[in-house]
């Protein structure tokens, strides 16, 4: 996969690609990581990218001709055309499916907006997935970004070693995981329970599968529901 994103900070990307999962998932060539500033692409002879809001208003509005220059310019740079993602907080909420659907993209681009805004015309002239990462207004998209590119990358084959750990965890299967323990057996008294020391793979499956509907039901019945009615 590859995935290109179009920031004013690429710098705040660095540490996120450059440890843990995101950082092997690009030394094993599965990811391919393009960082581009989109002031770079501005034809402006200070390289502005934002301006004040037609019919006044507080803040600075992201220009067009940067943005759509951008998009423009690192498009072209490879043959496999892109699924354009803009993050915004007017978007569709990500969730584990749409995570799921993108990480079987072959490319992506993921378009970060700062300041109050974005002219309207980013969103209507390019053919973007609108995705936002919950009720909450933040100061930019890259925040955003490292979210739903974290969510996408785990799910790209090959990046976590054993895929049955994606099987169990939560929200696949539309429930929240059961509870896990490692050594020791008793820590300042808590024990672990008796079942998952017992060795019996079948009880320890069936007591997973109770603690994980037990757990959905008191935290978060909305996911047990019936969607299609
Ligand atoms: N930009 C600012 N806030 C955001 C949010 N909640 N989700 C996506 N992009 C954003």
């Amino acid at each position: 996969m590859r995935i290109d994103i179009l920031t004013l900070f690429p710098e705040m990307f660095h540490n996120v690609l450059g440890e843990s999962i995101m950082k092997i998932a690009g030394e094993k060539e599965l990811v391919n990581f393009n960082l581009h500033n989109i002031r770079d692409f501005s034809n402006d002879k200070h390289r502005c990218v934002d301006d004040k809001p037609y019919g006044g208003g507080a803040g600075m509005v992201m220009k067009p001709e940067p943005v759509f220059n951008a998009v423009e310019a690192v498009e072209a740079q490879d043959d496999v055309e892109s699924t354009k993602i803009l993050l915004t907080p007017q978007g569709e909420t990500l969730n584990q499916e749409i995570a799921d659907d993108l990480s079987k993209k072959a490319r992506l681009m993921i378009i970060c907006g700062h300041y109050e805004g974005f002219d309207e015309r980013i969103r209507s002239g390019i053919d973007v997935r609108e995705i936002s990462i919950g009720d909450y207004v933040l100061t930019g998209g890259e925040i955003p970004a490292m979210v739903v590119i974290d969510s996408v990358v785990r799910l790209v084959p090959g990046v976590l070693g054993g895929d049955s750990s994606l099987q169990d965890e939560s929200f696949v299967n539309k429930h929240l995981e059961y509870p896990q323990y490692t050594r020791p057996a008793e820590f300042r008294g808590m024990k672990v329970p008796e079942i998952l020391t017992s060795g019996h793979h079948t009880k320890i499956e069936e007591w997973r599968t109770k603690e994980a509907i037990t757990r959905t039901q008191e935290r978060r019945p909305d996911l047990l529901e019936d969607k299609t009615k």
